[in-house]
């Protein structure tokens, strides 16, 4: 696994202090909500994101997975939305926290604010662990960001290149033959 990684972009120490950091930010904006919160995490890239925020998180919550499932490969673009797994537990009149790896182009987060928006909920944040600044579109709201990162296909600390990596614990940049390679 290490071999195919180029360079580490962020460290798993780098990666944790911010997590912990962004939990702060997060804890004041719940602190005395009235209505529940209702964690929504995008699976499977959000995963280690959410398994450390949360347990930073001194809240009550519920979390609601859902899973989708885009175009898989180096791009993400193209291809439709795919529902692997739908919305199990409390949205409606809660307040959410839809939590996801990375915002690229937006196409996913994008769509999962308007699914969640449908379902009536008090409120909607988003927390995303990265994004790409050069690609994500401006009129996109997301209120708890982790890091601005260059346009680079990264992966690690749930981040995948075709299912892999995801276990890596810092986040690095794939060497671009494995890219290519990846291709089939
Ligand atoms: P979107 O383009 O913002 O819709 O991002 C779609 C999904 O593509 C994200 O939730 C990630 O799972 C994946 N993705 C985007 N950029 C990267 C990357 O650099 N590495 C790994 N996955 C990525
Ligand atoms: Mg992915």
């Amino acid at each position: 696994m290490e071999r195919d990684i180029d360079r580490i972009l962020l460290s798993r120490e780098q990666i944790h202090e911010r997590v912990r950091a962004m939990a702060r930010d997060i804890a004041k904006v719940y602190e005395g909500s009235d209505a529940g919160l209702t964690i929504v995490p995008v699976l499977s890239g959000s995963i280690i994101f959410l398994a450390d925020l949360i347990r930073e998180l001194p809240l009550k919550m519920k979390i609601a997975l859902l899973q989708l499932s885009s175009y898989r490969g180096a791009t993400t673009e193209g291809a439709e939305i795919r529902t692997v797994l739908d919305l199990v537990g409390d949205v409606a009149g809660r307040h959410v926290l839809i939590v996801d790896d990375i915002l690229d182009s937006g196409r996913t987060i994008r769509h999962v604010q308007k699914r969640i928006w449908a379902k009536g909920p008090a409120s909607v944040r988003t927390a995303v662990l990265l994004r790409k600044p050069d690609r994500a579109p401006p009129d996109i709201r997301v209120e708890h960001i982790g890091f601005d990162i260059e346009d680079a296909f990264v992966v690690g600390y749930g981040l995948d290149y075709d299912d892999h990596y995801r276990n890596y614990p810092h986040i690095g940049v794939l060497k671009p033959e494995v890219l290519l390679v990846g291709q089939d």
